[in-house]
C-alpha cells in the first residue's frame, strides 16, 4: 500500500528519511567531501530548460527501448548500489524483481548483499553484472564465469573507483556495515590486506598497485562473449579508448559524487562524450536523475538510456518491492508526459530541440 501523498522520487527521498536508520541514511545520502559534484548532478538537470512543441500528433507513442539485447518499456535501469540489505530486509531481490514487473532491469553489484545467483532467480527476467575489479584476475574470472551461468546479459566494470574516495560523512557518522549485511557475492574471500613497507603509501603502493588498466581491459574482453560496458567514463579520450579496445558501451557517471569531488556533473559531461565516440556505442547516464523530464534532458544530450540509484533504494527502503515498481511506473509516466508536450512520439523523435536554447 503506498500512501496517497507520495508521488514522485523526492518524496520518497522524504519517506526514507523515517525508514532508514542513520547508519544506513550516512551511507546511502552522502558522497564524497564537500558533496559538490552530487549538488553538481541535480543543478546541471534543474539549470537544463525544456522547449515544448504544441498541436504535434503524438498518437500512439511510447517511450519502448532496445539496449544491448534488453527490450524494456522505459529508457530506465536500476544502477548498481551495494548492500541493499542496509535499507530492507529483502535488498536487492526486491528491487531486481520491481525491475523486472516493471520492464526495467537492474545492474546488480559486486557488492551486492544478497547472491547474485539468488537475485537472478528472483528477477525472473534479464539482469546485468556490475563488476568490482578484484586484486587477482583469478577472482575476476570467477566472477564472470558465475554471472555468465545465472544467465546475466552483459558486464558493466566499474572503472571510476578503483579506491573509495574521501567520504567524510560517513566518517563523521560512524558508517558501519552491521554482520548482517555483508558482500554476499565475495564471502570466502580473503579481503586484499597490502603488506607495506615504511613510507609506502596506501593509495599509490597499496589499492592502486592493484587496479585495473587498460591491458587488463583486453584481458576481460577475451574472458566473454557478453557486452562489455564501462562505468564511470567522463573524459573524451577515455571514451574513445574504451571504443578502441572493444567495449560495448559506456556509463556516463561520477557515481553519484561519492568517489572523487568536484568532478563534473555528468550530464554536463555527456555532450562531449557523445561527440567523441560518434554514435558507435550506447551512452547510458546515471547521478541525480529525479524526474521524467531529466530523463528526456539527459536523452536529449545523447544518451541512450538512464539508471538512478538512490531514488530506488528510498523506495526499497519506505515500501519494498511495491516502492521501487511504483517509482519505476512514476518516472516512465513523467517521462511520456515530458516525451508528448515536446512532439516526441518515440524515443528516436528526442533531439536537442527538445531543449531551450542556452
Ligand atoms: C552506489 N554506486 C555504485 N556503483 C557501482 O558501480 N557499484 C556499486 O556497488 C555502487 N554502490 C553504490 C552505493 C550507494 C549507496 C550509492 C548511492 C551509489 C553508484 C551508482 O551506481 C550510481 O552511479 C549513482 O548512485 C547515480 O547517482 P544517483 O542516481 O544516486 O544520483
Amino acid at each position: 500500500h503506498i500512501p496517497a501523498d507520495l508521488v514522485s522520487a523526492v518524496d520518497y527521498q522524504r519517506y526514507a528519511a523515517r525508514h532508514m536508520s542513520a547508519n544506513a541514511r550516512a551511507y546511502v545520502d552522502s558522497a564524497a567531501a564537500d558533496e559538490l559534484s552530487h549538488a553538481a548532478n541535480l543543478a546541471a538537470f534543474a539549470r537544463r530548460q525544456l522547449q515544448t512543441q504544441v498541436l504535434a500528433d503524438v498518437r500512439g507513442g511510447h517511450c519502448r527501448s532496445e539496449l544491448l539485447g534488453l527490450s524494456l518499456s522505459h529508457p530506465l535501469l536500476l544502477a548498481p548500489v551495494a548492500y541493499q540489505k542496509l535499507v530492507h530486509a529483502d535488498g536487492e531481490r526486491a528491487a531486481a524483481y520491481a525491475a523486472t514487473a516493471m520492464g526495467s532491469s537492474m545492474l546488480v553489484s559486486t557488492l551486492a548483499s544478497t547472491p547474485l545467483e539468488e537475485v537472478a532467480a528472483a528477477a525472473q527476467g534479464p539482469l546485468w553484472f556490475q563488476l568490482y575489479w578484484q586484486h587477482d584476475r583469478a577472482v575476476v574470472a570467477e566472477l564472470v564465469q558465475r554471472a555468465e551461468a545465472a544467465a546475466y546479459r552483459a558486464l558493466v566494470l566499474t572503472v571510476d573507483a578503483p579506491l573509495a574516495g574521501v567520504r567524510n560523512a560517513e566518517a563523521r557518522a560512524g558508517f558501519q556495515l552491521p554482520p548482517r549485511v555483508q558482500a554476499a557475492n565475495l564471502a570466502g574471500m580473503a579481503p586484499y590486506q597490502p603488506a607495506l613497507a615504511a613510507g609506502q603509501s596506501m593509495v599509490f603502493d597499496g589499492l592502486m598497485a592493484v587496479a585495473p588498466n587498460w591491458a587488463d581491459i583486453d584481458w576481460l574482453r577475451q574472458q566473454t562473449r557478453l557486452p562489455l560496458l564501462l562505468k564511470g567514463v567522463l573524459a573524451p579520450r577515455d571514451a574513445r579508448r574504451a571504443q578502441q579496445q572493444g567495449v560495448d558501451g559506456l556509463i556516463v557517471s561520477n557515481h553519484g559524487g561519492r568517489v572523487l569531488d568536484s568532478v563534473p556533473a555528468s550530464l554536463d559531461a555527456l555532450p562531449r562524450i557523445a561527440e567523441a565516440v560518434d554514435g558507435a556505442l550506447p551512452l547510458l547516464l546515471d547521478g541525480g536523475i529525479r524526474r521524467g523530464s531529466d530523463i528526456l534532458k539527459a536523452l536529449a544530450l545523447g544518451a541512450s538510456a538512464v539508471l538512478i540509484g538512490r531514488p530506488y533504494l528510498h523506495a526499497l527502503a519506505t515500501a519494498g518491492a511495491l516502492g521501487v515498481a511504483h517509482l519505476l511506473r512514476t518516472l516512465q509516466e513523467e517521462l511520456e508526459v515530458a516525451m508528448a508536450l515536446t512532439g516526441c512520439r518515440t524515443l528516436a523523435d528526442i533531439s536537442p530541440e527538445v531543449l531551450w536554447p542556452e
